[in-house]
């Protein structure tokens, strides 16, 4: 029955209210921003990462500096505190996961996230659940035995 629930309200849970109203849709849409120039995927490859108030700041700096929202930023940015961004994608922390890994194998991003680029707010719009593990992993012939994404008893 919870899992029930979870599962529904993974799928139509509205969008995180963000601490400032960025937009991928003008940033990756309309701006034609690459993904990497803000989600470098450090070495060892595991996270994406989010970016540094520094990289918003190479054109806030001069661009909307008036705005509210950008005043927010700049806030953070001056006091040399990360943007508390709320997760959109997370799995527990007993669950391996590479993003090189998949990037690697060819996987595109939107496969596992979505149309990023048309979505001015992100939700979880795609259910990384087990399940879907799996099922990627046995069509692509990937490995899948429980030990492949967790710990070996
Ligand atoms: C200008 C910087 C920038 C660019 C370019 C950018 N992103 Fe992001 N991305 C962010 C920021 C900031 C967040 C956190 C706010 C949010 O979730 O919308 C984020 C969040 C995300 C998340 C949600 C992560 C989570 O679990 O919380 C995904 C997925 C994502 N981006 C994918 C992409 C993809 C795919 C592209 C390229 C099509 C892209 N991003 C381009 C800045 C950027
Ligand atoms: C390559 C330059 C560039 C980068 C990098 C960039 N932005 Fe922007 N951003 C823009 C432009 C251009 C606009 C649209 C300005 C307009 O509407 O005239 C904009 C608009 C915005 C707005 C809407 C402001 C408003 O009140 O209308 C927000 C919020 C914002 N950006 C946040 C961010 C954040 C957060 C980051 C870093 C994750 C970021 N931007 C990185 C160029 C950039
Ligand atoms: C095979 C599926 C898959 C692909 C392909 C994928 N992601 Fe992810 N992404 C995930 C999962 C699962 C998480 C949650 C990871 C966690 O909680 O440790 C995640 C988390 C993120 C995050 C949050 C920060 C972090 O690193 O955990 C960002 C940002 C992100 N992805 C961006 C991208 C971008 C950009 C691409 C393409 C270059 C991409 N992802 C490709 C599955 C994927
Ligand atoms: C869209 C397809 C797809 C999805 C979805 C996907 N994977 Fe994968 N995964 C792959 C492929 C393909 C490989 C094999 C890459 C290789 O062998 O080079 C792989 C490899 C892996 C590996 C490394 C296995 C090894 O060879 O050691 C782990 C761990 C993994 N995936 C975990 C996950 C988890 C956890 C999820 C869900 C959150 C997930 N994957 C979702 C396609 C996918
Ligand atoms: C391809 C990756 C992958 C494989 C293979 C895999 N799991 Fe998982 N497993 C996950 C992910 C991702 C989660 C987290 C699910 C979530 O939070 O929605 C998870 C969660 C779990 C949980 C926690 C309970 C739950 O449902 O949240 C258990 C127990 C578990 N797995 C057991 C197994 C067993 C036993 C096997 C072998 C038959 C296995 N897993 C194979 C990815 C995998």
């Amino acid at each position: 029955m919870l899992a029930l629930l979870l599962f529904f309200f993974a799928d139509h849970a509205p969008p995180p209210v963000q601490p400032i109203a960025y937009s991928h849709k003008l940033h990756a849409g309309t701006l034609g921003l690459a993904c990497k120039t803000c989600h470098t995927n450090p070495d060892p490859g595991e996270l994406m990462g989010f970016p540094a108030t520094g990289v918003c700041m190479t054109c806030h700096q001069t661009v909307k500096k008036d705005s509210p929202q950008i005043q927010k930023l700049a806030a953070f940015h001056e006091h040399k505190q990360p943007v508390p961004w709320k997760r959109v994608y997370q799995i527990p922390s007993f669950v391996y996961f590479s993003h090189r890994t998949h990037l690697e194998s060819g996987t595109a991003c939107e496969t596992c996230h979505g149309p990023v680029k048309e979505r001015d707010a992100l939700w979880r719009e795609k259910i990384l659940s087990m399940g879907n593990c799996m099922e990627c992993h046995q069509k692509t012939h990937a490995l899948n035995d429980c030990d492949t994404c967790h710990e070996p008893r």
